[in-house]
């Protein structure tokens, strides 16, 4: 069975039609990248899958269970779109930390704020925050920040910020990953270990959607690639089929113009 599932997604901005009727399906664990043409909707269909953004049609499923059904006003109610968006970690390009914060209290922040909505909070506050802490000095570790916890977001370099943001989108557990360009407000030397973070939470079965511009990084990294042209998916398959062998005239055209970028 699927873990996510979205079909017959439909947005528009300003009566223009944007994403025309996506029906996508990621299974427990798989790598999509999304690739296309700027405008294509990449971002539009990431911001509806997250609830950034509320489609005007279609229905989301996680683990079979409905989660957004745009004919049902139930869905569009705040709570319940607060507690679907638990569901899933977005890292913008633009890392988004808070300046304000450190590192260690950037990847905190979100686990403490939901930690007081429990009912044992204020008895066992002091053990809920341990744990909070221990968490997220495990996912500093995991993105290799171990020796800046206590730094701030402008004492790190832009490809660290984005580590940071990674562990931040962790912390809360999602069920599904989602990365709008990651490494594309980087410079290049520090594309590479922003993606080597990402291959690793690949080989640990983190379920992931990546939209990129990183063509080999999609040809590594991915289960899937989804080629998305004018608001639809207009191409899918594997990596190696649909590098090697595009079948539509837009993805040979686009994959030809990427190989020069
Ligand atoms: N909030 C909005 N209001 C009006 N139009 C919007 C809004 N968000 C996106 N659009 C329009 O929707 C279209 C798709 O935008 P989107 O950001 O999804 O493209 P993209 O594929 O992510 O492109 P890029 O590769 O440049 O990031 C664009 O024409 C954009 O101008
Ligand atoms: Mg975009």
């Amino acid at each position: 069975m699927s873990l996510l599932e979205i079909k017959g997604l439909e947005k528009s901005f300003a009566n223009i039609p944007i994403l025309k009727g996506i029906d996508l399906t990621v299974e427990r664990g798989e790598v999509v990248s999304i690739i296309g043409s700027s405008g294509s909707g990449k971002t539009t269909l990431l911001r509806c899958i997250n609830f950034l953004e509320q489609a005007d049609k279609g229905k989301i499923f996680m683990d079979q269970q409905l989660i957004f059904d745009a004919e049902n006003e139930l869905y569009k109610n705040a709570d319940e779109r607060r507690k679907s968006q638990l569901l899933f970690g977005l890292v913008f390009q633009s890392f988004n930390l808070f300046p304000q914060y450190n590192v260690l209290e950037n990847v905190m922040l979100a686990s403490k704020l939901l930690a007081k909505s429990k009912p044992d909070y204020k008895t066992n506050k002091k053990e809920i925050l341990k744990e909070i802490e221990s968490t997220a000095r495990s996912l500093i570790d995991r993105v290799g920040l171990s020796d800046k916890l206590l730094n701030y977001p402008c004492e790190l370099s832009g490809g660290q910020q984005q580590r940071v943001a990674i562990a931040r989108a962790l912390a809360l557990n999602p069920e599904v990953l989602c990365f709008d360009e990651p490494t594309s407000a980087l410079d290049p030397e520090l594309t590479g270990e922003v993606l080597s973070v990402i291959k690793d939470l690949a080989k640990e079965n983190i379920t992931m959607i990546i939209v990129t511009h990183e063509m080999r990084f999609a040809r590594d990294v991915s289960s899937r690639v989804i080629f998305m042209d004018d608001g639809i998916i207009a191409e899918e398959g594997t990596p190696e089929s649909l590098f090697s062998e595009p079948k539509t005239e837009r993805l040979k055209t686009f994959l030809g113009a990427s190989f020069y970028e």
